[in-house]
């Protein structure tokens, strides 16, 4: 485990890993130290209160919920911190992730979680966000997010028809 994470990624279950291995990903490119861990609001809940309650005098910056179904992680963690709650819906086998994207987004007011698309897209955009709030006070990471937004344009423009499928 890294010893300063600035970021938790806290997932629902070992099965979010797929999808959630690509925030993780995304938060390498960036250099940023992040820990992620399996921790269930309806499974071991004591445990993911505790984790929140504890985050930020950890130096934990920001948390990155992700769950699926009646998703109610990331609504937990806020509950238990003030830290900014990024929330990544989980796809899920019988409504494809609505169910989590719904539970996520629709926070009652007071407490709130930051939703983000469901699956593989949400996982880069929860990173991404991420990586722009910390870039607020960090130049070399405002440097770096220039460049990766950079390339990705300059990518985008140098795709012929002969690259398309
Ligand atoms: C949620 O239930 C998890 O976040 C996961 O997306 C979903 C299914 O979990 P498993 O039954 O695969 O452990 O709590």
């Amino acid at each position: 485990m890294v010893k300063h994470p600035m970021i938790g990624i806290v997932m629902g279950s070992d099965s979010d890993w797929p999808v959630m291995r690509f925030c993780a990903e995304m938060l390498k490119r960036f250099g940023i130290p992040y820990e992620a861990i399996v921790l269930s609001a309806h499974r071991t809940p004591d445990a993911a209160l505790d984790y929140a309650a504890c985050a930020q005098e950890r130096g934990i910056k920001v948390l990155i919920g992700a769950a699926g179904g009646a998703a109610h992680l990331a609504g937990v963690l806020a509950a238990k911190s003030e830290l900014p709650v990024l929330a990544v819906p989980m796809p899920s086998k019988h409504l494809q992730g609505l169910d989590s994207l719904l539970a996520m987004v629709q926070m009652p007011g007071g407490i709130p979680v930051a939703t983000f698309a469901i699956g593989e897209a949400g996982a880069v955009n929860a990173a991404l966000f991420a990586v722009a709030m910390l870039a607020l006070n960090d130049k070399g990471l405002a440097k770096k997010l220039t460049d990766f937004r950079t390339s990705q344009t300059e990518n985008v423009l140098s795709k012929t028809l002969t690259d398309l499928p």
